[in-house]
């Protein structure tokens, strides 16, 4: 059994990938992929500013290829992202641009972005990460500045000229939290009310050891359902090092000491053996979650392959990392076998 023969019919199993240009994956990662999961999501490789790096410049041989090997595979692709802030190119937007001509700009990179891919994307992260951590309203950004708050509405629907069949999605952190929550929801029923097409929203899940919200998470699921939107779990982790919350700004950055540092190479079996188990029943209560009701979630995907791979080891800071399913060796971790124990048990269930 693997996790995606194990949930087949119920659920996607997606995993993030760093690149698949020859020599990035070995035999062992390759063979993984392909046997535990059905659709990859780039982990970089499409963001803005690596896609589309200067105004007349795109670098498409990395998402070239891992939409090549994905084929090749039989995986689907999820986009990832038409419109962040993060990993953007200045020119992109910048001060004192004119909104006419910030709105071409947008338009020019997502025809070009999805347009290239168009028929071959399941669905696309069109927005990542636009509502604020605190106050009332949308993160401010450089294209809230440059455009206003319709940049979330013109994204959406340039998105759907450019790939009228892929999907199209909201994606954010920590939007599983009530006040968060309450301001996404908010605003993904403006979307709905300006007509234009939104399928789906992605929790990213970026959560940590002990402090997993399982009660936010489960009514989170159940108000965006309530929308008629998809729901899925996009980036999912659980960091067993600690940081100081759950928001997953990669703009934050911290340094870790040696001391905190404290799961790193040679730490002690009999500690490292019961985080490991702690983690898998906190995966395990994830999965009972994801699969109550049937349809509630349609898309897991883990934000990486194996522990070594984890963008948590560099992420908000140095350290060593054990987040995923699979470890450094991408042998099986007790939270992978955690995961296949709730589908086997929900399928004798259901
Ligand atoms: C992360 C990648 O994993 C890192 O390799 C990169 O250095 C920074 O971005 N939310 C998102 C993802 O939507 O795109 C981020 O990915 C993690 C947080």
């Amino acid at each position: 059994m693997t996790l995606r023969s194990a949930f087949d019919g119920r659920l996607q199993l997606g995993c993030a990938v760093a690149g698949t240009l020859p020599g990035s994956l070995s035999a062992t990662e390759e063979r993984l992929l392909s046997e535990q999961f059905n659709v990859l999501t780039p982990e970089n490789c499409m963001k803005s500013g690596l896609i589309h790096p200067e105004p007349e410049r795109y670098d498409f041989e990395a998402p070239d290829a891992l939409l090549a090997f994905a084929e090749r595979q039989g995986l689907s692709v999820v986009g990832h992202c038409l419109a962040w802030h993060n990993q953007a190119p200045a020119w992109l937007f910048e001060p004192g641009m004119t909104r006419a001509l910030a709105l071409t700009q947008l338009a020019r990179h997502i025809q070009a972005v999805a347009g290239r891919y168009r028929g071959r994307i399941q669905g696309w992260d069109v927005v990542n990460e636009a509502i604020a951590d605190d106050g009332d309203g949308l993160r401010d950004t450089p294209a809230l500045r440059a455009i206003g708050e319709d940049y979330i509405e013109r994204a959406f629907e340039l998105a759907r000229e450019a790939d009228p069949h892929a999907e199209l999605y909201y994606n954010d952190y920590n939007i599983e939290q009530p006040a968060k929550r309450e301001r996404t929801l908010r605003m993904l029923e403006r979307l709905q009310a300006s007509g234009v097409r939104l399928d789906g929203v992605g929790i990213q899940g970026h959560w940590i050891i002990d402090r997993v919200p399982f009660d936010d998470i489960a009514a989170a699921i159940q108000q965006y359902r309530a929308l008629g939107l998809k729901v899925m779990i996009t980036e999912l982790d659980i960091d067993v090092v600690d940081r100081p919350d759950c928001s997953a700004d990669i703009a934050t950055q911290r340094a870790y000491s040696p001391t905190e540092d404290r799961y790193r190479e040679g730490c002690p079996a009999p500690v490292m053996t019961h985080v490991l188990q702690q983690q898998a029943e906190q995966y395990a209560r994830l999965f009972e979650i994801f699969t109550r009701q049937p349809g509630d979630v349609a898309r897991v995907t883990f934000w990486g392959l194996h522990d070594g791979g984890s963008w948590l080891n560099s992420w908000p800071g140095k350290r060593t990392n054990h987040p995923l399913l699979f470890d450094r060796q991408c042998l099986p971790k007790p939270a992978y076998e955690a995961v296949l124990d709730v589908a086997r048990r929900t399928q004798v269930k259901s």
